[in-house]
């Protein structure tokens, strides 16, 4: 049968070294060498065609399973279908205009968080986004009940980032120090959502556990367990990605005075005049471009992992049973082919609506695709663009350490950036948004 090219490797470790060594120059050295589909080993392929990718994601579930159905199950414990079930109903609670009236509670919480910073102040950028997407998912799942919740989801996050972004793992049900870790945390995380989702349905509000709790499920209630484990998915995954996310925004935004300009140009011309909170979305049509333009560049999940579940011909190959794909929206988002000036951040190049569909090739997919699309992504695309809109209107963020290292062990960050607040106006009300 024949297999597609790819670097010979090791004798013993095959690629797997090289992987390690430099995992993002390694898939970029391969794509250039060996083209759209690669082999990495007799059960590894790498595939870097974005028409590929669209089938496997689009079969998925059918002809293949995603590693994130791994990490779903190891943190949810559900089957698929029941899966697909909540996910249905989440979906439909988290439409752009639900989303438009939660976006005070996000401008609120960005504003207290760096207020609290204080000018000239050196802080960690990534800490303190993630302050701000761990309290917004916290307060946008749990209402006002959760506050507890971010530190016990950080604490299963770090146990868990190991196995994040990394294709090559030890299965979960392994007892090795890491897989008893997690599942400790997970309990400890587990319990306090129990006695939360207990006590809501007694008393429901306005948020979306309320909404799980008391909707009519038409293939059956799930359990409070079951719960408990979708809570816990929507918790970790709405935490530290988009918070990569946003730290992104700002080391690109640093080195690019003229976009910052005209960030600063529409969130000022914006917010001068006071109108509904749907009409500011709307409205915020650079920012949008700006928070895409990120997310082609610097995907935060940068890495995802498919398995072959039925036998399947693609690109020419024959893909067996069991064989492991990995595909990088990193890659693919960089390929001149499908972007010009691929390796450059222009956010305008989302403005001009045929540029806006870069789709027809299927090259932009930072949320993944298919009937496991992520799940946040309309949240994520609000939260981005109404954190870096509040942020703007009153601060510049200046980088202290702009010649950062890419870490890419799990999710991408730039590794310890750190940066100062700079405010744009001597005074600014205190509602300045
Ligand atoms: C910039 C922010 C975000 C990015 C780039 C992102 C990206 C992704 C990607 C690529 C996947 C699919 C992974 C795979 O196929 O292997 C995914 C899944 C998921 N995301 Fe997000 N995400 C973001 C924010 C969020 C937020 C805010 C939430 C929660 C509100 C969320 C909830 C989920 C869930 C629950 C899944 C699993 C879906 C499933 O397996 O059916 N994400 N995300």
């Amino acid at each position: 049968m024949q297999q597609p090219p790819g670097p010979k490797g090791n004798p013993i470790y095959g690629n797997l070294e090289a992987f390690e060594d430099d995992r993002l120059g390694f898939l970029q050295e391969c794509a250039k060498e060996y083209g759209d589909i690669v082999r990495f080993s007799d059960r590894v392929y790498i595939i870097n065609h974005p028409e590929h990718v669209r089938d496997i994601l689009a079969r998925t579930g059918k002809d293949f399973v995603i590693a994130s159905d791994l990490f779903a199950r190891r943190v949810a414990e559900a089957d698929t279908s029941a899966w697909m079930q909540h996910r249905h109903l989440i979906t439909t609670h988290t439409k752009r205009s639900h989303l438009a009236d939660f976006a005070p509670s996000i401008a609120n919480l960005t504003k207290r968080t760096l207020d609290e910073i204080g000018d000239g102040i050196s802080f960690d950028v990534l800490a303190t986004m993630e302050q701000i997407t761990s309290g917004a998912i916290t307060e946008y799942v749990f209402g006002n009940e959760g506050i507890s919740i971010p530190e016990s989801a950080a604490r299963l996050l770090d146990a868990l980032l190991v196995m994040i972004g990394n294709p090559f793992v030890v299965p979960p049900w392994v007892p090795t120090p890491t897989n008893l870790r997690i599942r400790r945390r997970k309990q400890d995380m587990e319990k306090v959502l129990l006695d939360i989702i207990e006590s809501r349905k007694a008393k429901p509000e306005q948020d979306l556990l309320s909404i799980l709790v008391t909707a009519d499920w038409p293939f059956g209630r799930p359990s409070n367990e079951q719960l408990a484990g979708v809570l816990i998915g929507m918790l970790l995954a709405g935490h530290r990605v988009p918070a990569a996310a946003l730290t992104w925004i700002w080391f690109l935004l640093d080195g690019h005075g003229d976009y910052e300009s005209r960030l600063h140009n529409e969130v000022d011309g914006i917010f001068a005049e006071p109108s509904p909170q749907s009409d500011l979305l709307q409205k915020l049509t650079y920012t949008q471009a700006l928070v895409k333009e990120a997310l082609r560049l610097y995907p935060p999940t940068w890495l995802m992992e498919s398995e072959v579940l039925n036998p399947v011909e693609l690109g020419g190959y024959h893909l067996p049973k069991g064989l492991k794909l990995l595909f990088s929206p990193f890659i693919i988002h960089r390929d001149p082919r499908f972007y010009p000036e691929a390796e450059t951040f222009k956010p305008e190049r989302w403005l001009n609506p045929v540029a806006d569909e870069p789709n027809p090739n299927h090259a932009y997919f930072p949320f993944g695709g298919g009937p496991r699309l992520c799940l946040g992504t309309n949240f994520a695309i609000v939260e981005l663009m109404v954190v870096t809109a509040t942020i703007a209107r009153k601060y510049m963020i200046r980088v202290k350490n702009p010649q950062v290292e890419l870490d890419c062990r799990a999710t991408l960050l730039p590794k310890h950036l750190k940066a100062q607040l700079k405010p744009r106006f001597a005074s600014l009300s205190a509602d300045y948004i």
